[in-house]
């Protein structure tokens, strides 16, 4: 579960960043991500592990559908305050490239991935489906053991803005969740790109 977590936290981390609009940003209003893949990153004895992730079609475009699915699962209790470090690297001339951190999106630490899912979903608030019809949860504390089975769920990706210095490209990110100083989990996302 915690890798879906991680997941879950990125994708909110990108999302909170695109539904900002202020100087810095631009409007997209067509663009493709394709060649998504993804793979645990951290030490074998991590007690998160996402185990599936899928993501359709190939290429996706946006604004337009997606189709995704996740599950994993976390060896002991996920809870506040889960730190989360993102590395965001972009391909240039065959090297992988840092992106610093920019208006808390590129290459940032966060204090608390917990407070940013409560920010996102305030708490009282019904968490997005498919989570809610199988009573999953979409805030910490996530419980050891949960296993999220895969369901293939559509979402409807719409116009968004994207930071001026996100250009055409290949791109990698990682994100580290810790606790305590442990490492949690570690995943690995790497996509391109494109828009007109
Ligand atoms: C995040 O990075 C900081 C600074 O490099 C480090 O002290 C911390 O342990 C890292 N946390 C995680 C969860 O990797």
């Amino acid at each position: 579960m915690d890798r879906r977590v991680t997941v879950t936290v990125l994708v909110a981390a990108v999302l909170t960043q695109v539904s900002c609009s202020s100087f810095g940003w631009k409007r997209v209003w067509s663009a493709q991500v394709s060649g998504f893949s993804w793979k645990n990153c951290g030490q074998l004895d991590d007690p998160a592990v996402l185990k599936t992730l899928s993501v359709s079609p190939d290429p996706i475009s946006i604004p337009g559908d997606l189709t995704a699915s996740a599950s994993g699962s976390t060896s002991v209790e996920l809870s506040a305050p889960l730190a989360l470090n993102v590395t965001l690297e972009k391909e240039v001339a065959g090297f992988w490239v840092k992106v610093p951190c920019l208006e808390e999106v590129g290459s940032c630490h966060y204090q608390d991935a917990c407070d940013i899912l409560n920010q996102l979903i305030p708490p009282g608030q019904d968490c997005p489906e498919p989570l809610h019809t199988y009573g999953l949860p979409c805030r910490c504390p996530f419980k050891a053991g949960s296993n999220v089975t895969p369901e293939l769920c559509d979402f409807y990706l719409p116009n968004v803005d994207l930071p001026y210095w996100l250009t055409n490209g290949n791109y990698r990110v990682q994100g580290v969740l810790g606790s305590q100083g442990k490492e949690l989990g570690c995943l690995e996302l790497t996509l391109s790109i494109h828009s007109d």
